[in-house]
């Protein structure tokens, strides 16, 4: 099959983190490998700083550079690589979830000192549940930090994942030498750079007093470490890296561009090429002709006189062509892209083909959503980019009865994006917005003021989660729609949901209503 070369040289990947670890700094070293760009320091711009709440005037002013940085895709030797950004700022953490489902595999990066953080937890959580392969990068180790031995053992303990190491740091901090890649028997000792790098030098033997020139004490300490990596770790298999079940660990300091390349080489060796993607009716392999995608991203345009988006699509099988009519299966319509942008070396450029694996920016004047499938004509969904219980909830009410509609379409067109979700009270008709993070209701104020013209103001309201329900037991569910009406919301795909104001009450409901099923993510089977 003509796409079977193109498929099998691309890697599509993100790297995630707990802010500050190292990601940013990370990617930069990927990209000026792979000739993405010159200089260190390129990158830095894409970042959402870490700021605990209210920056986010900042926050939209990045919003508007983070478009370019979305996706990275550059060369690597034979490999495509396209790298997807996840934003650090866990207020932000359901876009990454999103962009998970875009992935074919993950890079965890993990700082020396802090070890496993929460945010790395939650997220590594996510590419469990799907079986995404992951590989761990362990970061800073020019400084001082946890013992390699005992690192693995919280990864193990707190991500829940089996892991090997791969590469074998010689000690940390100041005294660090270098590391040991066990995959490639190669000996890389450590010199501080923030460009260049140095080859390893090939080291089969390591009972060789070679080893003790080189690496002076760490010599002893090295051969006993690996004696006890070989005794207690897996061997590295790949078919079981494929699987998610095994992760290999490697060690470095991505700032200064130490054990990043071995990490790149060994990641285009065993990382899974673009795999294929379940819907609703069957699953589509990448090799497939036709061509068919979905939107896990949409992006809205920065200057508010064109309120035009981008619409992200990850290509799941066939090959996409440039001016040709797909099908947009959720509004039945057929639909021609005349400028779809790849993101190439950081910039962005009209493609005219891109395949499995690659990221497309879709322009789009509002009829795109998140999830949404794209396909030469057959009708089915993707499945897998679900939307979560929020955690946080106000009312929304207009603030400019003049500008009703604006809000309306604000609001409609902001939801679509994926910005926060929208639930109407079945009988109120009162507005609830539902988000994972503060940050978001100040973003939501400001864009609709900026981009639609409309004022909006927040009233409180207790809630503790919104829950999916469905029943095969009709009466069950009559009797709970005509109990709990007011604690009944409609949510945007018209779906009603129970908006539960404490735990006890969801508990309650459970228990009253045993037929009844309650789901925290919006992805589950009709009964
Ligand atoms: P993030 O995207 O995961 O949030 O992390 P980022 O790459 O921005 O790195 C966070 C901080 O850690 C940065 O310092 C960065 O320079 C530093 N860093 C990254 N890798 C290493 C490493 O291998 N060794 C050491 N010692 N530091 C590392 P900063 O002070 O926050 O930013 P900057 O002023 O250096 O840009």
């Amino acid at each position: 099959m003509a796409n079977k070369k193109e498929i099998n040289r691309r890697r599509t990947f993100a790297i995630i983190s707990h802010p500050d670890a190292g990601k940013t700094t990370l990617t930069e070293k990927l990209l000026l490998f792979g000739g993405a760009i010159q200089v260190a320091g390129a990158v830095k711009s894409n970042k959402i700083k870490k700021t605990a709440t209210s920056d986010w005037m900042e926050i939209e002013r990045q919003r508007g550079i983070s478009v370019a940085t979305s996706v990275m895709g550059f060369d690597y030797g034979d490999h495509k690589i396209n790298i997807l950004d996840t934003p650090g700022h866990q207020d932000f953490a359901e876009d990454t979830f999103r962009t998970l489902t875009a992935v074919d595999s993950v890079i965890v990066v993990i700082d020396v000192a802090k070890g496993v953080e929460p945010q790395t937890e939650k997220l590594v959580e996510v590419c469990r549940m799907r079986k995404t392969p992951i590989m761990v990068f362990i970061n800073k180790l020019d400084r001082p930090g946890k013992e390699a031995f005992d690192l693995l053992d919280e990864i193990e303990e707190k991500l829940n994942i089996t892991v090997t190491p791969l590469s074998w740091p010689i000690g940390m901090g100041n005294s660090f030498k270098g590391v040991y890649n066990i995959y490639s028997k190669n000996l890389h000792l450590f010199k501080p750079s923030r460009q260049v790098v140095e080859e390893g030098i090939q080291f089969d033997d390591l009972s060789s007093p070679e080893l003790e020139k080189l690496v002076d004490k760490g010599a002893a300490t090295l051969r006993n470490d690996l004696e006890l990596v070989d005794g207690v770790y897996p061997d590295f298999e790949k078919e079981t890296y494929l699987k998610g079940d095994l992760s290999p660990v490697f060690f470095g300091s991505a700032l200064n561009n130490f054990g990043v390349k071995e990490l790149l080489d060994v990641f285009v060796e065993i990382a899974p090429s673009p795999i294929g993607r379940e819907s609703d009716i069957r699953y589509v392999r990448p090799e497939e002709e036709a061509f068919t995608g979905f939107v896990f991203k949409i992006h809205a345009n920065m200057d508010p006189n064109h309120r035009d988006r981008i619409a992200f699509v990850r290509i799941v099988s066939g090959t996409f062509k440039r001016n040709t009519a797909y099908q947009h299966v959720r509004l039945n319509r057929q639909l021609k892209f005349a400028s779809p942008t790849a993101f190439m070396a950081q910039k962005k450029s009209i493609v005219d083909e891109a395949f499995p694996g690659d990221i497309v920016g879709l322009h789009d004047t509002g009829n795109f959503k998140i999830g949404d499938t794209v396909t030469e004509g057959e009708i089915l969904n993707f499945k897998g980019i679900p939307s979560f219980s929020p955690t946080l909830f106000r009312y929304v009410v207009n603030a400019d009865p003049m500008r009703a509609k604006q809000l309306a379409k604000g609001i409609d067109q902001l939801m679509d994006e994926g910005v926060a979700q929208l639930f109407t009270g079945k009988y109120s008709g009162r507005k609830i917005i539902g988000t994972v993070g503060t940050l978001q209701f100040e973003v939501i104020q400001y864009r609709l003021e900026h981009e639609y013209t409309a004022k909006c103001r927040y009233e409180s309201i207790t809630l503790y989660k919104t829950a999916w329900f469905v029943s095969k037991n009709k009466a069950q569910l009559e009797d709970f729609r005509a109990r709990k009406g007011s604690q009944i919301a409609i949510d945007k795909e018209g779906r009603e949901v129970f908006m539960a104001d404490s735990q006890f009450s969801l508990q309650m409901a459970r228990e009253k209503y045993p037929d009844i099923k309650f789901y925290f993510t919006s992805e589950f089977e009709p009964e």
